[in-house]
């Protein structure tokens, strides 16, 4: 899998790649570029952003920077990526992350994340050069980085040998396995801590009735979400 994130703070990503979990994708068969909006500016002194039309507070990242560094990087006019590939613009509007959407960004072969700060895109971008709109939670963050690596963090981690145990990513909260439902609650040693014992049926080695419980554990949990994560 290729993903490209557009930025102003490349920087930002540094943590996140140095991350364990995300230098054995990039060790494998994960790229990961990271691309300045500012090193591609047709406008002088490095402008990127203006005042909007209208009037009203802060500033928004314009449709030119955008053109011209999705162009410089893909050669391509930027209108005609988004057939090609996924072109994400991370925004508190737009769709949530969910599990069924990391599914979907997980299987394809290639992502472009573009990230604004201040108050956000020129409608054109979205409605010219993205493919998708994503949200990691209707509040604002004061830019993208953070919402891209959240999704990077989530895509990553669904990626054939990200996690060490394949079946740990296959039974876990809100996957179809456990038919949307959070997952159920876990313990280990020690088996009683100041009192607290652990369900007796965990420690039974009874595959079935462990399974039962499981699943009538995850069956609760969605219950008191609301079911909004069940049916
Ligand atoms: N940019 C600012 N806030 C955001 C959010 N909640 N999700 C995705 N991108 C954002």
């Amino acid at each position: 899998m290729e993903i490209d994130v557009f930025t102003l703070f490349p920087e930002w990503f540094d943590w996140f790649t140095a991350q364990r979990h995300v230098r054995n994708a990039l060790a494998g068969k994960v790229r990961f570029e990271r691309v300045n909006f500012r090193d591609h500016t047709p406008l002088s002194g490095g402008q990127v952003d203006d005042t909007p039309f209208g009037g009203g507070a802060g500033m928004l990242l314009r449709v030119d920077v955008v053109d011209s560094a999705l162009r410089a990087h893909y050669q391509l006019d930027p209108v005609e990526l988004r057939a090609q590939r996924r072109v994400i613009a991370l925004t508190p509007g737009g769709r949530l992350l969910d599990d069924e959407l990391v599914d979907e960004l997980a299987a394809e072969p290639a992502l472009t994340l573009l990230c604004a700060r201040y108050e956000g895109f020129d409608e054109r971008i979205i409605e010219h050069f993205a493919s998708d709109e994503v949200s990691i939670g209707r509040y604002v963050l004061s830019g993208g980085e953070l919402a891209a690596m959240v999704l990077c963090d989530a895509v990553l981690r669904k990626l054939p040998g990200a996690l060490g145990d394949a079946s740990s990513s296959a039974e876990e909260s809100f996957s179809s396995s456990l038919g949307g439902d959070p997952e159920y609650p876990h313990y280990t040693r020690p088996a009683e801590h100041r009192g607290w014992r652990v369900p007796e049926v965990l420690l039974s080695g009874h595959h079935e009735r462990i399974a039962q419980w499981r699943r009538e554990r995850s069956r609760e949990r969605a219950q008191r979400l609301g079911g909004d994560a069940a049916d």
